[in-house]
């Protein structure tokens, strides 16, 4: 594989616990979700667009605390009603077995019966996918009090609304997450390729370039992503087709342009 193909390669989008990277917004992020996640709330809710590192933020805190607490991440929606509360009771009670006909009415019934013996934290993400009247029921199970929920889902004007009409008596906390600052953008940048050992590619960057690239994306990290992926797809073709035109020793503005006319944010 090529240099700039291997390079293209570390910008694509994953949820990787062991490439997670502290950024100051996501270290104050994940502080604040730790701590809520201690308190004794029944519900949280993180919430903000699409690409503003929810996901990676779930399972990373997933990942940290997994050993220490009673936490449980269910990363794509079970939307099936059965399913889903099967899946709460194993989590609830590890060591029995499901009982035959294990109703939503019948787990309410066994969370009765371990008020204040057992508590549990659920991380749900992708919450959008819920329907409502499963919502509804989430929101009753966590009145038990033996499941805390970390209700993770996309901010979208539709969303904004379920989040303020369902959720406002019994959400005690919300974390918004937000694009990152330019600094975030530079920061995660240069982490990324730094990561991978590609020193000298992240001092190819310079703070016009990321400005730039901050200014494109708005900080909106899968953005970020894209537009990165984009602009080593374009040094890898000059690579071969004409060296000369990226033999700089820094990354030219030209190109990022180049690469956000490609992804059609900007048009010519
Ligand atoms: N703190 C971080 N460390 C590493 N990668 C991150 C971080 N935040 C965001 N990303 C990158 O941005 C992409 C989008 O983040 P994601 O958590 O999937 O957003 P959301 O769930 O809010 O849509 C991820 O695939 C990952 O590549
Ligand atoms: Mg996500």
């Amino acid at each position: 594989m090529s240099k700039y193909r291997k390079l293209q390669s570390i910008f694509i989008d994953r949820i990787e616990v062991n490439q997670y990277i502290g950024l100051d917004t996501s270290i104050l992020f994940y502080n604040k979700l730790r701590e809520s996640i201690k308190k004794p709330l029944k519900m949280i809710l993180l919430y903000g667009k699409p690409g503003t590192g929810k996901s990676v933020l779930i399972n990373k805190i997933y990942h940290d605390t997994k050993e220490k607490k009673e936490v449980f991440l269910i990363s794509a929606p079970i939307q099936n009603e059965e399913e889903f509360i099967k899946k709460l009771y194993t989590f609830v009670l590890p060591k029995s077995t499901l009982p035959e006909d294990l109703t939503y009415n019948r787990f309410i019934d066994i969370c009765n019966t371990l008020k204040d013996k057992k508590h549990i934290t659920v991380l749900l993400d992708e919450a959008q996918l819920y329907p409502p009247s499963m919502m509804e029921k989430i929101r009753l199970i966590s009145d038990t009090r033996v499941i805390k929920f970390v209700v993770s889902l996309h901010k979208t004007e539709k969303e904004d609304v379920i989040a303020k009409e369902h959720f406002q008596s019994r959400i005690w906390e919300t974390i918004e997450l937000k694009n990152g600052t330019v600094h975030d953008t530079q920061m995660y940048i240069q982490k990324k390729l730094i990561q991978q050992n590609y020193f000298e590619v992240s001092n190819m960057f310079r703070k016009s370039n990321f400005r730039l690239i901050h200014k494109l994306t708005k900080g909106n990290y899968r953005e970020i992503n894209k537009l990165i992926f984009t602009l080593f797809e374009i040094y890898d073709h000059y690579e071969t087709s004409k060296p000369s035109k990226i033999a700089h020793l820094h990354i030219k503005n030209r190109f990022i342009e180049m690469s956000a006319l490609k992804l059609g944010y900007i048009h010519a």
